[in-house]
């Protein structure tokens, strides 16, 4: 698109200051000829608006050059099939935002290195400007990084493709020169859209959440300068951090919002901000609505008081806000991400308990931000009409899956490895890969050990499945059973999402690092390997050859069935095991019957009148080869699964031939608490015994976050560590376990269970740090929202080198 504003800036100089003023009447000519053709862009930038300001001033944000209040609404383009994206930016209007904050998944635009893809679904352009026809302002967030429960955060899969990659630094050129050659062609598309340019884009995001990961102020600037140099000339930069972190690193020119989510305080929370920028205007950047789920874990749900409470005080003191998520919508195909350690993949559905739902219709907590908001509208700002879904919801009684195809019937071309290898480096981006060979036969049971499994595997002897391995619950190794003669042996992994938030980033799938077989003491690396890769993408799946006999084992089923009418359903995969979907070619997204998602949402938009196609993959065994539409989305079945707690039934921790480090008593209070232990200490295995809580009456144990530090004075890395024991955790009514402690997310908590039976003190976490640690003190973080349950007071820590009793 031509930027007119440049276009009449280049005019304007040629006319004035080249042209002789002897010859006026030629100029004059010429003058006319250029105007006749300039008019078309200059009608093109009549529609697009009139130029504005926006600025961060003092102590508010001036659109032109009047304070103005952000309520920005969090929508992703890439989670609402695109015929829903004016009705979603509309709802968003209706609730009372003024504005759009968007983040750019770079990965989305190149799913391969070069080739990039701004059209259709992908068309961001067309979704800025549907924003500024509904009369709202847009935020846009380009990453490079983005976090987003997307897989990698928005990083391309084909980075990992360099062994020794490393993100979000300026030491790795490759991931230095693609970011930044992303960024110019996200300018290209969205540079013209800025206010200064008559667009509606008020302010630009660099990085995210930056302070999390490190304190590199170089790198900053230069994610900032790519910026502007791919177009973003004029308008105003902004940076997002948290309340914990963000003065780790300046960045000149840019103004500073900070995170935070419902139920916060939010004198607490900009406490810190306020003392060390007294003039800046004060924006959550990101206010948490509710949460996403992961696969295994209960669904995640905020309550509307909890939420509404902190947006009435952000409104009261005229902060500037963005929703995050006004609607989630959902992560299809195989662009869910995962967060780690502990590994915990995120479901597809991102509804993330928003105020509107998955699917498009509002909620109780919709009406709620509308009921508030309507008492805080600024000069000239009226509440949109709540628009009608585009869709109506149907019902599809069960589809029979007649067709089957086995995996193992329908094995792709070969590739080979000496050394094992993830599917990266044979060029595959997502999906699952089947290592194969031989191993000898065996008289007496061998162990198998596998490191690493990304992320789950089913291990088979000749065509028989003998064990399964689960990244989430760090399984590494299954014993074979005692084999008769040479076997076959087969490893399918599934890679899930990649992870996207933390140092685990660089995610690699399939077996990261080697296959050793152990009998006895002996220890035998398996090298040389036929392997198999099987991509996500419709046309692979659609290649198998199905029949209608029956299968077993990991499969393709396909089935049709006819409407008549069409419009949003949800498919109950509860009778499924684990895999994919795609509707007439649509990929819908990851089902598992583990929950708490046992429905994959599909927009009206993806069926047809006549015959539609469903093509399921499943790697675990279905129970019933049918699947029905129902009218409504089930996000909170989770099945019992003991493995997810840290503490078998019966066991109790003895600590008594451990001697503690220190016993200690932290005062109330938000923010970080550090305690020095005043020596080294070294060893594996870390315990963490809570002796009482602030308040002495309260049973309960609650902590965000916690840090051992080092000699160096910084944390140690949490990359290898593992609970292995917790006394108690909530795991019923919310995702509280002990893995929380270290999850690097400071509104998630470890909390002892509150919803049944509360246990009293003393409660212990124990951790193995996967290595001997030289530690020399403790932080801990209490919860940050406005309760204080479960903060602790007195208590004791542990290292040691032996695993204590259980
Ligand atoms: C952070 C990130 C977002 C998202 C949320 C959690 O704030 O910036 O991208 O991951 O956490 O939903």
């Amino acid at each position: 698109m031509i930027d007119c504003f440049s276009v009449g800036r280049r005019y304007s100089k040629f006319v004035i200051f080249t042209y002789p003023k002897t010859n006026k009447k030629i100029a004059m000519k010429k003058l006319l000829f250029l105007l006749v053709l300039l008019l078309p862009f200059a009608l093109l930038k009549a529609q697009s608006g009139t130029p504005g300001t926006f600025v961060a001033g003092k102590n508010a944000f001036l659109l032109n050059g009047k304070p103005y209040t952000v309520r920005a609404a969090e929508l992703h383009y890439a989670r609402i099939p695109r015929p829903y994206w004016d009705h979603r930016i509309k709802l968003a209007k209706a609730m009372g935002m003024n504005t759009v904050c968007i983040y750019l998944f770079w990965n989305y635009h190149e799913q391969q290195q070069g080739v990039y893809d701004f059209k259709g679904q992908k068309d961001v352009a067309e979704f800025v400007r549907l924003i500024q026809k509904n009369g709202m302002n847009c935020i846009v967030r380009p990453g490079p990084y983005v976090c987003a429960e997307w897989d990698m955060g928005g990083l391309p899969w084909w980075l990992l493709k360099k062994k020794d990659l490393k993100v979000r630094t300026l030491s790795d050129s490759l991931f230095m020169n693609r970011a930044k050659l992303f960024t110019n062609e996200v300018g290209k598309q969205l540079a013209p859209l800025q206010i200064q340019n008559g667009g509606p884009i008020i302010m630009v995001q660099v990085e995210n959440e930056y302070g999390v990961w490190g304190n590199d102020q170089k790198y900053m600037e230069t994610i900032r300068d790519n910026i502007r140099a791919a177009g973003f000339d004029k308008v105003q930069l902004f940076r997002c951090d948290w309340s914990s972190n963000f003065y780790k690193y300046q960045l000149p020119g840019v103004a500073s919002t900070l995170n935070f989510g419902a139920g916060s305080n939010i004198d607490g929370e900009f406490k810190r901000f306020k003392e060390m920028n007294p003039d800046a205007p004060l924006m959550c950047s990101e206010y948490w609505t509710g949460w996403f789920d992961q696969w295994g874990r209960p669904h995640e749900t905020r309550s509307v008081e909890s939420f509404i409470g902190s947006l009435k005080d952000m409104m009261d003191r005229k902060l500037s806000f963005s929703l995050y998520m006004a609607h989630g919508g959902t992560s299809f195909g195989q662009w869910a991400g995962a967060n780690a350690p502990a590994y915990a993949p995120t479901t597809s559905s991102y509804d993330y308990n928003a105020p509107i739902d998955e699917a498009g219709n509002t909620t109780e907590k919709f009406f709620a931000v509308r009921n508030l908001l309507k008492n805080y509208l600024q000069e000239g700002e009226t509440l949109g009409e709540i628009p009608s879904n585009p869709e109506k919801t149907i019902t599809i009684s069960a589809i029979k899956m007649a067709q089957a195809a086995s995996l193992f019937n329908n094995l792709p071309k070969a590739n080979s490895c000496q050394e094992i290898l993830p599917m990266e480096f044979f060029n595959q981006g997502w999906g699952s890969i089947l290592y194969r060979r031989n191993i000898p036969a065996s008289k007496v049971r061998r162990t198998l050990i596998l490191t690493d499994v990304h992320d789950w595997a089913t291990v088979f002897i000749d065509g028989k499945p003998v064990g399964k391995l689960d990244r989430r619950r760090g399984d590494k190794q299954i014993t074979l059973p005692a084999l008769s003669k040479e076997s076959r042996l087969d490893i399918l992994v599934e890679g899930m999402g990649r992870v996207n938030y933390g140092q685990a980033i660089l995610d690699r799938k399939g077996i990261t690092g080697k296959v050793v077989l152990t009998e006895g003491t002996a220890e035998t690396e398996l090298k040389g390997w036929q392997v198999f890769n099987f991509p996500v993408d419709y046309n692979f799946q659609a290649k198998a050859k199905f029949g209608t006999a029956a299968v077993t084992g990991p499969a393709w089923y396909k089935g049709t069935f006819k409407l008549t009418q069409t419009g949003n359903t949800y498919f109950d995969m509860s009778k499924w095991g684990k895999g994919m979907v795609w509707i007439n070619g649509f990929n819908l997204g990851r089902f598992w019957r583990i929950g708490p998602t046992q429905t994959l949402f599909v927009p009206g938009c993806m069926l047809k009148k006549g015959v539609n196609e469903i093509i399921v993959f499943d790697l675990d065994n279905p129970t019933e080869l049918s699947i029905s539409g129902i009218d409504h989305a089930i996000l909170d079945v989770t099945a019992k699964d003991e493995t997810q707690l840290h503490r078998k039934p019966g066991q109790t921790l003895e600590l008594s031939a451990w001697t503690p480090i220190m016993q200690d008593s932290l005062p109330a209070g938000p923010g970080w608490k550090a305690v020095s232990f005043g020596k080294t200490v070294s060893g594996r295995y870390f315990c963490l015994e809570v002796l009482s809580a602030q308040n002495a009456n309260d049973p309960v144990t609650s902590i965000a976050e916690m840090e051992l530090t080092g000699e160096d004075g910084k944390p140690i890395s949490t990359l290898n560590w593992k609970v292995l024991y917790a006394d108690s955790e909530e795991m019923n009514k919310a995702n509280n376990g002990a893995d929380k402690l270290y999850d690097l997310q400071e509104s998630i908590i470890w909390q002892t269970e509150v919803s049944g039976e509360k246990p009293k003190h003393p409660h212990q976490v124990v951790i193995d740090l996967g290595e001997v640690a030289k530690v020399t003190g403790i932080r801990l973080l209490p919860r940050s929202d406005k309760s204080t349950v479960g903060n602790v007071k007195e208590f004791r820590v542990y290292l040691e080198n032996t695993t204590p009793k259980f």
